[in-house]
């Protein structure tokens, strides 16, 4: 371990027993009860300001900061998944506008280039804090008369199956790291430049139709990603057809059929 990582391991353990919003002894302190240099306590610090552990507040100090929201990876809504860590979801909605789909989205979305798609932009809420900024896209045919307002007032998904009878049952999605922008950062009220997780989801309905592309931009100080770790069906495919002399295809072919089934998970 290097003397930064576990210095970083000590204020852990340290704010670990201490209350959301508490004062963390100052630095001086801090660098005399572990023993390390000033500078080294401050990169470590800098770094867990930036992760979200801790929080500064200019000229008052730095506090800890809320415990992070362990996101599954699975198929649920936002507004459910956020219900049931006993918090209230609400949006808000920054753009909604019709436009043509597009080559790229059009292939995503399998309807024709020329076919009027959805674009809404929404703020999500967790008890009035902003968690993430995502952006949807569902063909226009799917959603006739949806208005921004629609989006505010519930969940996006509990509105399909209610109004539309459409229920989402899969989903295929990558997370990628990234930074907020200027304008990512302005809605969410975080500096330029934040960390941040970049979700790309496409759910199908339960008749296998896809419904919806969400690009997602998560607060990468209000989350953090928990996945079960199960055997490797990849593994052992690539391992059967290693003996069958066609070695190295077999995550590969999996990776295929689960994107043709339209299985996996989001968040
Ligand atoms: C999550 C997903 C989105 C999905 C949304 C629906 O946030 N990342 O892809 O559109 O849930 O949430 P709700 O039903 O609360 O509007």
């Amino acid at each position: 371990m290097t003397k930064q990582t576990d210095v970083v391991e000590r204020v852990l353990e340290l704010i670990d027993g201490l209350p959301v919003g508490e004062a963390i002894p100052s630095e001086r302190q801090l660098s005399s009860d572990l023993g390390v240099s000033r500078p080294t306590l401050r990169a470590a610090l800098e770094g867990l300001v930036r992760g979200g552990y801790l929080v500064r507040r200019q000229g008052s100090g730095t506090f800890v900061g809320r415990p992070k929201i362990a996101q599954e990876l699975t198929i649920t809504s936002f507004s459910e998944d956020m219900r049931r860590r006993g918090m209230m979801p609400s949006s808000r909605t920054i753009e909604l506008r019709v436009t043509t789909a597009g080559a790229r989205l059009g292939q995503v979305l399998h309807v024709s280039p020329g076919e009027p798609i959805v674009v809404a932009t929404r703020l999500r809420l967790a008890d009035g804090d902003t968690m993430a900024i995502e952006t949807l896209h569902i063909p226009s045919a799917l959603v006739p008369g949806l208005r921004a307002k629609d989006l505010e007032s519930g969940s996006f998904y509990d509105l399909l199956e209610r109004r539309y009878g459409i229920v989402i049952a899969s989903g295929i999605q990558t997370i990628e790291p990234t930074v907020t922008n200027e304008e990512e950062s302005a809605a969410l009220g975080v500096p330029l430049h934040s960390p941040a997780f970049l979700f790309e989801r496409t759910s199908r309905a339960r008749s296998g139709q896809i419904v919806e592309s969400v690009r997602s931009i998560y607060r990468g100080d209000r989350y953090k990603l928990v996945t079960e770790l199960s055997p490797n069906a990849g593994r052992e495919l690539t391992a059967r057809s290693a003996t069958h002399g066609a070695a190295g295809h077999g995550v590969d072919n999996e990776h295929r059929r689960l994107s043709a089934a339209g299985e996996g998970g989001g968040t």
